[in-house]
């Protein structure tokens, strides 16, 4: 029994793709709205966190989605980036424009499949809705090779009219069939066995991978999404800090650390790097209008607190008494330097690469003034105040811990 720490030894592991949806889905729900230079700074931190898809935004939705989606394509060379899409033609189309500069996109279109949000939000028959998903494949498919098709509210939906939309998505070209919770409803085992259903009637021998899509309205998100990846889903789509509609997404650090530190029940891995988690989230926090709370699982500001003697006096003897993984294998600075407004450019320094950041000596001085007027003004400065005040040219992010 150890703590884990990140080994490039490990066993052959199936590989599950990370498909963080912190820009779309993150983004559109209350106090996360980003403007431009900070979705292509969020973008930037994902690809180095080694995401493989991001998703940059609803192009149709606005302008600004537009815009961040073209942006955001142009930044990213390694990661995927996907746009969203509804069914429509005025939706594809302006997805796949938006695009246009992506060395790897992918068009994610989708449409509800619940009798619930047919008979009240689409006002369609089943039938309908079978032609929609037909047509928008099709026409996806003319503008890209990956194109993945999302069955909103799938875990409501009749599971043999679920599996008939799959198959036409298929028969159509679709590459990833996406099963979401929409609604944070469903239940681990019962996820499990639809993710099987879909895979056994569906996919059969077919070139095409499973995701899945979890909100967190049970407090089940991450437990759901585990779930179906041990049922045989292929890709998760996640947020940094679980940030989402109502009681948030899947939280990726919390999927990525529970496959990396389990891996022996769960022999699964990521392509992301562990000790960027803390970094990504915090840069995360000093640009959306909240934090994570204190003891959120692996980057709250507890998660690797003692309080308790009896917890201080096992640590001390061997941190293995009360720590899972080591606070440096998701990026947590070890030291305990408290900053403040007697503290140097030199712990400043310090702090900053320890979050990942070099700094040249024009941006230490600017950001140094900034810092000194914040600490007069604020007694606890925290990582995410440290990022705040960075110039946004500051990007390049080196290996943290
Ligand atoms: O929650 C959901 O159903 C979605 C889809 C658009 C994938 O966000
Ligand atoms: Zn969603």
């Amino acid at each position: 029994m150890r703590r884990f720490e990140p080994t490039r030894e490990m066993e052959k592991l199936k590989r599950i793709t990370i498909f963080d949806t912190t820009l779309r889905d993150g983004e559109q729900s209350p106090g996360c709205s980003m403007d431009l230079d900070e979705k292509v700074r969020i973008a930037a931190q994902l690809e180095h966190l080694g995401v493989d898809i991001i998703e940059a935004g609803f192009p149709i939705a606005s302008e600004g989605d537009f815009r961040a989606v073209r942006a955001v394509s142009k930044e990213c060379r390694t990661a995927k980036v996907a746009a969203l899409c509804r069914t429509t033609e005025k939706d594809i189309v302006r997805a796949a424009e938006a695009l246009e500069k992506a060395a790897r996109p992918r068009i994610h279109t989708f449409v509800a499949t619940s009798d619930i949000h047919l008979e009240h939000k689409l006002k369609k028959n089943r039938d309908e809705v079978l032609q929609m998903t037909r047509d928008s494949v099709r026409l996806a498919r003319n503008y890209a090779e990956d194109v993945e098709f999302s069955a909103e509210d799938a875990t409501r939906s009749d599971v043999d009219f679920l599996c008939a939309v799959f198959k036409t998505a298929v028969d159509e070209g679709a590459t990833v069939l996406n099963i979401p919770d929409t609604v944070g409803y469903t239940l681990p085992a019962e996820f499990a066995r639809l993710v099987g259903t879909v895979k056994e009637k569906v996919v059969g021998g077919r070139q095409v991978s499973i995701s899945v899509h979890c909100h967190n309205d049970l407090g089940l998100a991450v437990a759901n999404s585990l779930a179906a990846v041990g049922a045989g889903a292929e890709q998760v789509e996640c947020t940094v800090n679980g940030i989402g509609e109502r009681a948030g997404n899947a939280s990726l650090e919390e999927i990525v650390m529970a496959m990396a530190v389990r891996s022996d029940k769960m022999p699964f891995e990521t392509n992301i790097d562990t000790t960027k988690l803390y970094p990504t989230s915090q840069l995360l926090s000093s640009i959306i209008s909240f934090g994570v709370q204190p003891n959120k699982a692996i980057v709250g500001r507890n998660a690797f607190a003692h309080e308790a003697g009896i917890h201080q006096h096992g640590v001390l003897s061997n941190p293995l008494c009360y720590e899972i993984m080591t606070p440096d294998s998701v990026g947590v600075p070890s030291n305990n330097i408290v900053l403040g407004k007697h503290s140097g450019r030199h712990a400043l320094l310090s702090r900053y690469g320890e979050l990942g950041y070099e700094l040249d000596a024009e941006e230490v001085s600017e950001v140094y003034a900034r810092f000194t007027a914040l600490a007069d003004r604020k007694k606890n400065i925290y990582d995410q105040d440290l990022l705040s005040i960075l110039p946004s040219r500051v990007t390049v992010v080196a290996m943290a811990a």
